[in-house]
């Protein structure tokens, strides 16, 4: 009797666990961050509330192709992380849904700004610094200098040397072309873009493809985010990182709910979960040393130190409109890309 009770007891806890699963519903959600960190806060969110997370992993140009595709039937709940200019021009477009957090108040200034500047249909949660990557070993094998400025960069010594990602698919490569834009001028960074391109051995798709292959040896410089470079080093690789001496921008990386999501109420579960410092702290966990939005969360001392690094005024306005970022990319292509190397 006890054993036969004792089971039942087990099948009635079965059932309500399964039923609370049910309950909990599930969550489509776009990832534009590394898969280490998505996979972790899938994991993790789902333990917590037993909401089962569909994740789709994609760089931040992409990821506004497919809202804009699947825009008269959403697919997608939640847009988590990506640079914030795509999430600025999904917020424009339409694509996104006017939500104030209560937990705003919580957030650094420039994450609050962001949301501001959105009309509340996106969000900041990290910030990080645009610079170089560079293979230790391969540098000093090739006797390369290090690069240290926009400039040094276009020294014919790095030619086939450098890779960067394209900025119709990354917030990375378009945060360049923003950030370049802004510092030199737009004929100027034309220019510029077009010299660079003599050094570029390969456009990659996603905006960590280049400091990967810097890592691996395949290449020896990447434009890059710097918080990109100790993940890699802590898995033994021989990289560094640097930012120009010129000055740089940084992306504001973003997450918006999406306008039509079938799982609101879950996805604003997962939207005030993400704020939390307790959530935040899982980038650094999965080796991601972004800059976190609420300022209570601890920072790991991997993060890059914005105090020692040049910035630019970056004007994410201008550069997360449609229209703006609909030229650059169109003019990148057609007058940088096109160009034989
Ligand atoms: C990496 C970085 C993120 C950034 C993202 C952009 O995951 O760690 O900080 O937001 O790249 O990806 P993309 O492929 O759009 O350049």
């Amino acid at each position: 009797m006890p054993r036969f009770r004792h089971a039942a007891l087990a099948a009635a806890a079965f059932c309500a666990t399964t039923a609370q699963a049910q309950d909990a519903g599930q969550l489509n959600v776009i990832c534009s961050v590394q898969a280490e960190w998505c996979n972790m806060i899938q994991t993790v969110f789902t333990k917590s509330t037993g909401i089962k997370v569909n994740m789709s992993m994609k760089g931040s140009g992409e990821a506004l192709a497919q809202l804009i595709a699947e825009r008269a039937n959403p697919k997608t709940d939640v847009w988590f992380g990506g640079t914030g200019d795509p999430h600025l021009q999904a917020a424009e477009q339409g694509l996104t849904l006017e939500y104030k957090s209560p937990a705003l108040s919580q957030l650094f200034p420039w994450a609050q700004q962001q949301a501001q500047q959105s009309g509340w249909k996106t969000v900041g949660i990290y910030s990080g610094p645009l610079g170089f990557g560079y293979n230790t070993e391969l540098i000093a094998k090739k006797k390369m200098p290090i690069p240290k400025s926009w400039a040094d960069l276009l020294n014919p010594v790095y030619k086939g040397e450098i890779q960067v990602a394209n900025p119709a698919s990354s917030g990375t490569a378009y945060t360049m072309v923003a950030t370049l834009v802004q510092l030199m001028g737009e004929d100027k960074a034309f220019d510029y873009m077009k010299a660079l391109h003599k050094n570029i051995g390969q456009y990659t798709r996603s905006g960590t493809g280049p400091i990967k292959a810097v890592a691996r040896g395949e290449t020896t410089v990447s434009i890059s985010f710097v918080h990109d470079g100790p993940g890699e080093a802590m898995q033994g690789f021989p990289v560094a990182t640097v930012t120009p001496s010129e000055g740089t921008g940084a992306e504001i990386g973003s997450m918006s709910i999406i306008k039509g999501a079938r799982n609101l109420e879950q996805a604003k579960k997962f939207y005030e979960w993400a704020l939390t410092p307790q959530a935040q702290q899982f980038g650094a966990a999965a080796k991601q040393f972004q800059l976190p939005s609420n300022k209570a969360t601890p920072v790991d001392p991997r993060v890059p130190d914005f105090k020692s690094i040049k910035f630019i005024n970056y004007d994410y306005a201008k550069y997360g409109a449609s229209a703006e970022r609909k030229r650059l990319i169109s003019k990148w292509e057609k007058d940088v890309n096109s160009l034989p190397r």
